[in-house]
């Protein structure tokens, strides 16, 4: 991994405001006589707000990063820190828990299951985590109304175009943490929409 480059400018040392703490994080592959050292000692903070934009050659580690930040791969050594909570330290059974409730991933190749609607796709996470069907439908037709697709929650990921495919990841791709918590992280996530989707 060779740069990354931070887009939005200042950065502020408050650690509370950090989303995201990156410490000295390792992701080696191989063993001793074949080691790929994709990820070698990252260092970074991201601040609420932020957007980050993670650049190198093919082959230079981006995917190794992105996956060990959203907690879908395991670091060889260091500390990765979202919202102050360290997810290298969370175990193995609580991940996917860990992971619905608090991060949002689009998949390069979306990744959407083939046997599932547009809109079961959006909703299967939403479903796992315990919402109430009520709950889920309002969701699900926030967020395809303002990605603009709507008008395909009943068709296949087949019968879509690409972009229709992405757009789908896009709305799937938001955390849905349930309980009280819900309501002021749905406020804050609407006023990151407006200023990502207008
Ligand atoms: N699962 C793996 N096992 C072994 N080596 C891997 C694995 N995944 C990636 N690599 C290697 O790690 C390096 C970084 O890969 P990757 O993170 O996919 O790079 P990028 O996304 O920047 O193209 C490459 O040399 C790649 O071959
Ligand atoms: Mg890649």
């Amino acid at each position: 991994m060779e740069q990354t480059q931070n887009q939005a400018g200042t950065k502020q040392e408050s650690f509370n405001h950090q989303t995201l703490r990156l410490e000295h994080v390792k992701k080696y592959y191989g063993n001793h006589g074949n080691i790929t050292k994709a990820v070698d000692g990252i260092s970074l903070h991201v601040d609420q707000g932020e957007f980050v934009a993670v650049m190198g050659a093919s082959g230079s580690g981006k995917t190794t990063l992105l996956n060990c930040i959203a907690a879908i791969d395991s670091v060889t050594s260091g500390h990765i820190f979202v919202s102050g909570q360290d997810i290298t330290a969370i175990r193995e059974r609580n991940l996917a828990d860990f992971r619905r409730e608090n991060l949002g991933f689009i998949f390069q190749d979306f990744n959407l299951l083939d046997t599932l609607t547009i809109g079961e796709n959006i909703s299967m996470a939403q479903i796992i985590s315990g919402a109430s069907p009520k709950v889920i439908d309002r969701r699900v037709a926030d967020i395809a109304g303002k990605l603009g697709i709507s008008g395909i929650l009943g068709k296949f990921p087949y019968e879509v175009s690409g972009g229709q495919k992405q757009r789908c990841a896009c709305a799937r791709a938001h955390p849905c943490p349930e309980g009280r918590k819900d309501l002021h992280r749905d406020t804050q996530r609407q006023e990151d929409e407006k200023r990502i989707f207008h």
